[in-house]
Order: structure tokens, then sequence, then C-alpha cells
């Protein structure tokens, strides 16, 4: 397994430029099984998330051409021949369970293996499944997997989501833009990436009005058709690489970068005393001398604070002057790189859902371990501002989400190597 060296230096500087959103690719892939013309997607991330969505869609007779060095996904699932996605591939990533609606509302049956345990909690799939009931689908767990259908077909109908679920909320804007009469969610998901989805599914003929907001609202029509949409910003690589100048000081552009995709996230760097500033290109961020001051963060669903930016946030945190706490209250079990921010010298307190930073002068480089994606890469921004070198291991973690993070921050003037296994 790779992993990955990084030696601490000072202040960074120079442009970075931020790829189109993982998550958001994630889900318009699946979208592609909802007509029988191509879609394209431009844009696109290089990540090894992209790639087991591939293999996935492949699996299931849908033709994937990763065009332009993988910035271009050009799909067809004019050939549809198989309705099971396998263990074998969701295993690997919790968001296959995004082909369930698509492939329901096209096939009228489909058998999905439950992404099992992950790391950052138990994350189960309840929202999902009442959800797709509610349009008609019956839905029994068998051996691991979801066993569905759809006799007759999705009908609109009104749902009320406990929880705003991005996953949820995508698999049934997907379901509904294929149903019969007119589908209403409530306390929908408002993350850009639903926004990106309701986008190109209008684009490809859906009729879909409020995303964005809490209420959206679906007319369903006969068929779709083919498209070509660019995937929107990575609010979350914008947001990691917007802490690398904030943690080892400088002056960074990220370019792409826009304010309403990461606004109560720049709120806690003002806060901080980070200096956020719109460009022409994108967002540039600069920290001149002196420690950031410690902020108060707790995680919320868009517009909050987003989960996946809490690591990276309490690398930041690690350093800075006083204390700081930061609340989880996304995931139950996020906060696996406090123990590794600790071997660093860090001084954190966990309890529950809360962790309680208390900044240092300066964190020293160790040898840790990646847990997750966003803990891989919140590791790599305590390291760059470090004393003496650290060693993050176990980097695939990273390879998911982030596109060439070693040659990116490299031309910032970050000492950042890949050693291959
Ligand atoms: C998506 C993102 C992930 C991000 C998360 C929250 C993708 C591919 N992933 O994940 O990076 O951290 O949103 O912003 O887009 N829940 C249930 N029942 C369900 C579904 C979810 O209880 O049926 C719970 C989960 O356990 C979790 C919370 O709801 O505690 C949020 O999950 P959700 O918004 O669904 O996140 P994902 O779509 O899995």
């Amino acid at each position: 397994m790779d992993s990955i060296i990084v030696r601490g230096n000072g202040p960074l500087k120079g442009q970075i430029p931020i790829a189109g959103a993982k998550n958001a690719c994630l889900t318009l892939m699946p979208a592609t099984l909802l007509s029988e013309e191509p879609l394209t997607l431009t844009n696109a991330p290089r990540l090894s998330d992209i790639a087991t969505m591939t293999e996935l869609l492949s699996s299931l007779g849908a033709e994937v051409s990763s065009l332009q060095d993988g910035k271009v996904q050009a799909m067809s699932s004019h050939n549809i021949n198989n309705h099971v996605a396998e263990y074998d591939i969701v295993r690997k990533m919790r968001a296959s369970n995004l082909v369930l609606g698509p492939m329901l509302a096209r096939l009228g049956h489909a058998v999905v293996s439950l992404p099992g345990g992950c790391a950052i909690g138990a994350r189960p799939m309840d929202l999902h499944i009442h959800g797709l009931e509610a349009l008609g689908a019956e839905i029994e767990l068998k051996d691991g997997y979801l066993h569905a259908k759809v006799p007759g077909g999705f009908k609109g109908a009104e749902i009320n989501l406990a929880f705003a679920s991005v996953g949820a909320t995508e698999n049934i804007l997907m379901a509904s833009t294929l149903a019969k009469g007119t589908t209403i969610i409530n306390n929908a998901a408002r993350e850009p990436e639903i926004v990106d989805l309701a986008t190109c599914l209008r684009a490809m003929g859906a009729q879909i009005e409020g995303d964005g907001t809490s209420r959206i609202e679906v007319q369903g029509v006969d068929r779709l058709h083919g498209a070509t949409h660019p995937v929107v910003t990575d609010r979350i690589e914008l947001g990691t690489y917007m802490l690398a100048p904030a943690i080892c000081g400088g002056e960074v552009e990220c370019l792409g970068g826009r304010i309403e995709l990461v606004g109560a996230f720049c709120e806690k760097l003002d806060e901080a005393g980070i200096h956020v500033e719109e460009t022409a290109k994108g967002l540039k961020v600069s920290r001149k001398n002196g420690r950031v001051r410690a902020v108060d963060v707790t995680t919320e669903p868009f517009p909050g604070f987003p989960t996946d930016l809490q690591a990276q946030m309490m690398a930041l945190m690690c350093t800075a002057e006083g204390t700081s706490v930061l609340e989880e209250k996304i995931f139950e079990n996020r906060f696996m790189h406090a123990p590794e921010l600790i071997r660093m010298g860090a001084e954190i307190e966990v309890h529950g859902g809360t962790a309680t930073v208390t900044g240092v002068e300066r964190l020293k480089g160790a040898p840790v371990m990646a847990t997750d994606l966003r803990a891989s890469v919140s590791l790599i921004l305590a390291a760059m501002a470090a004393e003496g070198e650290t060693i993050v291991n176990r980097v695939y973690h990273l390879d998911r989400g982030y596109e060439r993070v070693e040659e990116k921050l490299g031309n910032l003037g970050a000492h950042i190597e890949r050693v291959k296994a």
C-alpha cells in the first residue's frame, strides 16, 4: 500500500485547480440508468471512487468510456442486461446504493447489496427504502441484498424525510422523474450536489422544482433523453485546499472556488482570522503572521458546516490559540483522526460526538495511519505545518477523493511525496 511522506515547511504560494465534485459525480453517473440515450459528464474528477462506479455501471450492462484522461465520462445505458449490484463492488463504496432508485425506475426490479458497515458510522438505508416504498416499491432484505420491485411502476407521492439525507434525497429524486404523477420530497437535502443532480436531470427532460430548498417537487415524465452536463466544483476539495494556507501560512488561490459552495465554512475561517477574497478565477486565501484563533464548529446538513470538512478543520484547530469545541452531528464515529493527530502532539479530548482541541504552538511529525477519506487529508494538512517528517500510511482512502494530491500541494511549495508500495 502506498504511503505519503510530508516534511513540514513554511508558507505556501500559488494557484490550485479544484476538480469536479466526487459526490456529485457519484450520483450523476447512476442517473444514466434512467435513459436509453447517452449521458456525458464533463469536469469529472479522476478518482478511484469514480472507477468503482464505472465498474458497477458496467456490471449492469452500461457502456462507460473515460475520455480526456478521465475528465469526461461518456455513458450509455442502452442495454441494461443485469439487475444485480453485487456485494463485491458495493462494499467498496456506499454510494453504490444510488443505483437502486434509477434501476427500479428503468427496469421495474433490482437487487442491490447492502453496503455494509462503514468506518465513520452505521449509515443505514432506511430513509432510501421508506421513500422508494412510498413511490410503490416493494423491498425485502434477503442474504444481505435488497430485493426490490415496483409492480406497475413508480407512482408519485408525498414523502417526508425524517432526516435530510443526501443519498435518500438523490435516490428518491431519480426514481420520481419517471413516476406517474407528482412527487413531493419534504425535508429534502439542500446540498449543491442535489442541485447539480436536478440540473442534469432537467437537461435530460425531467420536470423538477425546488431543488436547493427543503421541498422538491417532481412531475413525472414518460422518458428521459440524453444530455451533456458539467459536474459542479467539489466544495470539499475546495475547503480542504483553502485550509492549506490557513495551516501553513502564505497565499493560495483556489481556481474555480465560489463562496456560495462553502459559506458556513468561510464564516469560521473569518472568525479564526483567515482572509478569504473572491477573485475573477476563484477564492484567494491568506494567512499572514501569527497563530489562528480557536473557533467552535458544529457540523450540520448544508448550508451548515459540512461534516466532510470537520477533520481538516480539526487539523487547523490543533495549532490555534485557545480551545475549540468541534461537535459532530451527522456521523456518530467521525473522530478517528483525533488519536492520529494526538500522536503528532495535538491536545484533543473526545467525548461522544464532541472533541475539545487545545491548540499547541507546533505539531511534530510522526508515522500515522489514514482511517478514512477526510481523516487522511487532515493528517496531510497537519503534517505540512508540523516539525519534521510525517509518514501517512494506508493512503488508498485518499485516492478515493483527492486527485493527484501530492502534485497539487507540491505545486504550492509543500514537501510531499508518494512512496509506492
Ligand atoms: C453523503 C456524502 C458524504 C457526506 C454525507 C453528509 C456522497 C457520496 N456522500 O453521504 O460524503 O459526508 O452525505 O453530508 O454524496 N441516514 C440514515 N438512514 C438513511 C440514510 C442516512 O439514518 O437511510 C443517516 C446516516 O447514518 C448519517 C446521516 O443520515 O448519520 C447522513 O447521511 P446521508 O446524508 O445519507 O449521507 P450519505 O448520502 O451517505
